[in-house]
């Protein structure tokens, strides 16, 4: 039988050592290990099946962190990088060359955005954007791409991608379906087991849980492992092993977290929407979202992030925003403490005004990162500054 969620974050992958007897991972920092090696069973690198050589191609600490999570997220293997950009990128460069077409939720991350719609298509290699909706239905012909990229949760808006019927689409047409799960996180969705063939995060999220670290984490197969560590290993995208060990030592609390993250995300949601200065409010848990019954099929909880506009828009977004006293107004998310952002101003502000119109980012919107402090504080801060 397979082993809970809480004891494979806390056991699995942990580099011990019985000469040593150690309990935890320790941080490997050394940038290259003796070549060749000819100590007899020397421990081997996952990434090439030898001993451990270089740094940027692997490192035993590095390997504890992708081993945890690629138990967590149930794929064959994982590779751990500098970024979330750095696995977006390393993943997206290993699958697609000149002349292949891509699909893509358009309702992206901005950098993802950027890389897509500038990077690649200066490139030679095209990237067709979809609306989440259109993905959602079904109804885009899928056979001239080559590949469907998406997203489980967008931002800001915080629409759900249906995983599960892309996976199978995919399937059909025999194309990798890749998804960025980083707001589900390993805790609310596995897109390998609804037919996703990457699955991709920004471990500097709720895996990293402490907005203190950058990194990246990718799942596959392991016939895919040669072609996206080539990519790690030569655009340089790989973690030093502290931030791998930062990123291991999150995975652990990381059941814990999302629990709290989920119970907070839907109290606080459920709040504001009861507000009368609230006009709207984006979450996926609620029953009168849109997205409420695909939540329901493609993940095991709803998340920390909550998205609403106020009655008054961008200036009442605003006065509410300097009375705040949890709620920190800054642009990450995912860590144990709650953040808000106005997506207009920040995460967005390169898009033009019609742009953000059509993904339905008004300027008044509000994105919260709800943390894990007791949610009580949480509606108490929420409800002071609105009044
Ligand atoms: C959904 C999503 N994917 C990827 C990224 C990029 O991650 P990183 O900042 O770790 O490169 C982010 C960053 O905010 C994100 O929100």
């Amino acid at each position: 039988m397979k082993e809970g969620f809480n004891t494979r974050a806390v056991q699995s992958g942990e580099f011990r050592d019985e000469k040593v007897g150690n309990v935890t991972t320790p941080i490997f920092e050394t940038s290259t290990f003796y070549n060749p090696n000819y100590t007899p069973n020397a421990y081997s690198d996952h990434t090439r099946n030898k001993p451990f050589m270089y740094t940027r191609w692997g490192n035993p600490t590095l390997e504890a962190l992708e081993k945890k999570y690629a138990s967590l997220d149930e794929v064959e293997e994982a590779l751990s990088f500098s970024t979330g950009m750095g696995a977006i990128t390393s993943t997206v460069l290993s699958l697609v060359k000149k002349g292949d077409r891509l699909i893509s939720v358009k309702e992206l991350y901005g950098e993802t955005f950027i890389f897509f719609t500038r990077f690649l298509s200066s490139m030679g290699i095209e990237v067709h954007l979809a609306k989440l909706d259109d993905l959602n239905t079904g109804v885009i012909d899928l056979k001239e791409f080559s590949g469907i990229y998406t997203e489980s949760i967008v931002n800001p808006t915080l629409g759900v991608c249906d995983v599960g019927l892309l996976g199978k689409r995919a399937e059909e047409e025999g194309i990798p379906l890749i998804v960025d799960a980083t707001f589900a996180s390993p805790f609310n969705q596995n897109p390998s087991k609804l037919g996703a063939a990457f699955t991709l995060h920004s471990g500097t999220k709720y895996i990293g849980g402490h907005s203190d670290i950058l990194l990246g984490l990718a799942g596959f197969e392991r016939s895919s492992m040669e072609a996206v560590w080539a990519k790690r290993r030569l655009l340089g995208a790989s973690p030093d092993p502290i931030q791998a060990y930062l990123g291991l030592r999150g995975l652990k609390t990381l059941g814990l977290r999302m629990k709290a993250h989920n119970e907070n995300g839907m109290e606080v949601a459920r709040f504001l929407s009861e507000h009368r200065k609230v006009e709207k409010v984006f979450y996926p848990g609620l029953d009168t979202s849109p997205y409420y019954s695909i939540a329901r099929k493609n993940l095991k909880g709803f998340g920390g992030m909550v998205s609403f506009e106020l009655v008054g828009g961008l200036d009442a977004a605003k006065k509410m925003s300097k009375k705040l006293k949890i709620f920190s107004y800054a642009p990450s998310l995912g860590g144990v403490e709650s953040l808000f952002t106005l997506p207009a101003e920040t995460s967005h502000s390169n898009l033009t005004p019609e742009e953000r119109k059509e993904s339905g980012i008004s300027d008044g919107l509000v994105r919260m990162s709800v943390g894990i402090e007791d949610n009580e504080d949480l509606v108490e801060d929420l409800k002071a500054a609105l009044e």
